[in-house]
């Protein structure tokens, strides 16, 4: 199984995304038993926000998290940039850990760029650092700009990710992003890796004929054969969201599958690099 140094950490390249989830109490005890389900398959990453749900995320993820011992998960949650202040963030900090039944958050994320500065932003961030309350710290929705900022500020270089979107057929941040952040040894945690919720990005990359071909190819799904190729490069950690028992599971095993040069190749036709820089895509 692959797996990407995240702040120190050996994780599995392939961890749990839990957006929309909690919303729903119908579908609770299936969502709780998918990220279990993931965990079980050897997934450690699980990632969550304040945002998410209003808060309904995080208490969703701190139920399924609780017959395990902490130590086996890495835990990821952000604050929203309204409240990322050094006046508000640790009171925000404080209710994500509440539902999330923990008492330290292994990776908190700033979730995008909003009005407070960043470098109050950073220090507060790197406080909260010495607390105890989170052992790492990092960005989510930086471009190449965002970071050389960051990287001038006192504590910047503490940054331990960056979160970003990509999948196959969003690759724009290849033109300079992935490249600074390998230089910098900065890991990339990519999201929406299988096109996103209901496809709402309007991705083609499910029902492509070259995917699926190498998807019978591998006896997998195409989303299997899409999550493999955004954790080919190294460096990536990708964090699928799903419902069901059956896809996390498989999503998880996905970091096993080696996609040969000759696919990779297939893939670039059918989806190449960027040749100009692409504005940042957020979902
Ligand atoms: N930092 C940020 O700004 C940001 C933004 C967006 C998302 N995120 C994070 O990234 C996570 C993933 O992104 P996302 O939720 O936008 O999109 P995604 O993971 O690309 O796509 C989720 C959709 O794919 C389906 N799916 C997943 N695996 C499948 C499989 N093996 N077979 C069939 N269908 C499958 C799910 O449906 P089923 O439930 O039916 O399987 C779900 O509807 C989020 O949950 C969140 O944690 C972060």
């Amino acid at each position: 199984m692959k797996e990407v140094k995240l702040a120190g950490q050996m994780v599995p390249a392939i961890g749990i995304g839990t957006w929309h989830m909690g919303d729903d109490p119908t579908k609770e005890d299936q969502e709780i038993q998918a990220i279990r389900a993931g965990l079980d398959a050897g997934a450690k990453v699980v990632d969550t926000a304040e945002m998410y749900g209003d808060g309904n995320s995080e208490t969703l993820v701190g139920q399924a998290l609780a017959p395990y011992q902490r130590s086996e998960i890495y835990l990821i949650s952000k604050v929203l940039p309204n409240n990322a202040s050094q006046a508000q963030m640790e009171a925000h900090l404080d209710a994500s850990l509440q539902r999330l039944q923990t008492d330290y958050l292994d990776l908190y994320l700033y979730h995008w760029r909003g009005n407070i500065p960043l470098a109050e932003t950073i220090a507060e961030l790197d406080r909260l650092k010495q607390t105890g309350k989170i052992r790492a710290w990092g960005v989510s929705n930086f471009d190449v700009p965002d970071l050389e900022e960051l990287w001038q500020l006192p504590t910047g270089k503490n940054v331990a990710a960056n979160e970003n979107l990509y999948n196959l057929e969003t690759r724009g941040i290849e033109f300079n992003l992935t490249d600074w952040q390998a230089e910098h040894e900065l890991p990339l945690i990519a999201y929406s890796p299988v096109g996103g919720q209901h496809n709402e990005l309007h991705t083609t990359m499910l029902i492509n004929p070259v995917v699926q071909e190498i998807a019978a190819q591998h006896q997998v799904s195409p989303h299997e054969i899409l999550l493999a190729w955004t954790i080919h490069a190294g460096n990536t950690i990708a964090i699928p969201q799903s419902s069901q028992v059956k896809h996390v599971a498989a999503n998880v095993k996905a970091a096993e599958i080696e996609l040969t040069p000759t696919e990779l190749k297939q893939l670039d036709r059918e989806y190449p690099s960027p040749d100009h820089r692409v504005p940042l895509a957020v979902n």
